[in-house]
């Protein structure tokens, strides 16, 4: 593979290939010289903590180098250039590139024109293939399986690209799998048919308290991605993981790719339920294997 786009150009075999590159790298998470003069260009043209910030720390833990910038307003494309000459522009200073984009199918436009590897770190509405290997990395170091579980992914299912690619990775196992979103956030028909052709059990609830499950993917409300306002006026703050909660979450596991907002109270945060400050810990390794590879490192 000499990109990564989407979690939809994975099988199962390529994830856990992924999953145990990543255990490897457990082991040179103090440093290793494997990237050794490779540059890594991290071109965010939207928001990011976690992810640009776990790729970087991957890169410099693998002896490599990063530049690029994290605000489209301090690249040419504030003067108009094109997301294509900004990608053949890049690809002369670095060997590797990370795009995150407002656009579905930017990443993609992206690796179409540049001649080194692109991976997509969250285009739009659409796909984020790393958080997803991270989210199948830490269900399987946490619970040391993913085949025979319950997963209840709970928020803003209609925007939340997270929830996009996870939900195609999890149609490779055999999982169960129950959703749970505000009033007009359900998962697209589009994935919902993709789990009916691939004989995935799943079903939709309307109350938390119907929650019964293993593991509880929370996401935020992806305010940026609406249209109109008044409709996230309407359904904000609409739910929230609260200690009450926990009479029916019991002892399923609580990850959320983050940033928070006020989905989960902070109280939840010194359970043993939560899990998603190791989870954004695991996007280092998981990065960590993704970069070399791509670069060719063969362990
Ligand atoms: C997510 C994203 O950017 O899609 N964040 C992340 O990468 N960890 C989730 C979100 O913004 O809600």
């Amino acid at each position: 593979m000499k990109d990564v786009i989407s979690i939809r150009d994975f099988t199962r075999d390529d994830m856990e290939k992924v999953l145990k590159n990543a255990h490897v790298m457990e082991g040179y998470m103090h440093g290793t010289d494997i990237l050794e003069e490779k540059i890594l260009a991290t071109l965010f043209f939207e928001p990011s903590t976690r992810t640009r910030l776990s790729f970087e720390s991957a890169m410099k833990r693998l002896g490599g180098k990063v530049i690029g910038f994290s605000e489209s307003g301090s690249s040419s494309v504030a003067k108009g250039e094109s997301l294509q000459d900004t990608i053949r522009t890049a690809e002369q200073y670095s060997d590797i590139i990370v795009i995150r984009h407002p656009k579905d199918g930017a990443a993609r436009a992206a690796a179409e024109v540049a001649s080194i590897p692109v991976i997509n770190a969250g285009d739009g509405a659409n796909q984020h293939p790393t958080q997803t290997l991270l989210d199948l990395y830490t269900i399987k170091k946490e619970l040391g399986k993913i085949d025979g579980l319950t997963i209840g992914l709970m928020g803003d299912l209609k925007y939340g690209r997270t929830v996009h690619s996870l939900v195609y990775a999890l149609s490779w196992y055999s999982v169960d799998l129950q959703f749970l979103s505000p009033p007009g956030l359900e998962l697209p028909v589009y994935i919902k048919e993709h789990l009916s052709e691939k004989s995935v059990k799943f079903t939709e609830i309307s109350r938390m308290e119907d929650i019964n499950v293993d593991v509880l993917y929370v996401t935020r409300i992806q305010k940026e991605r609406f249209p109109d306002i008044e409709e996230y006026e309407k359904v904000k703050g609409s739910y929230c993981i609260t200690l009450e909660s926990l009479d029916y979450i019991k002892k399923a596991i609580i990850l959320h790719p983050l940033p928070r907002v006020d989905e989960i109270s902070p109280e939840i945060d010194r359970t043993p339920n939560a899990l998603y400050f190791r989870q954004a810990r695991n996007g280092v390794p998981v990065r960590m294997g993704l970069l070399a590879s791509l670069l060719g490192w063969n362990q």
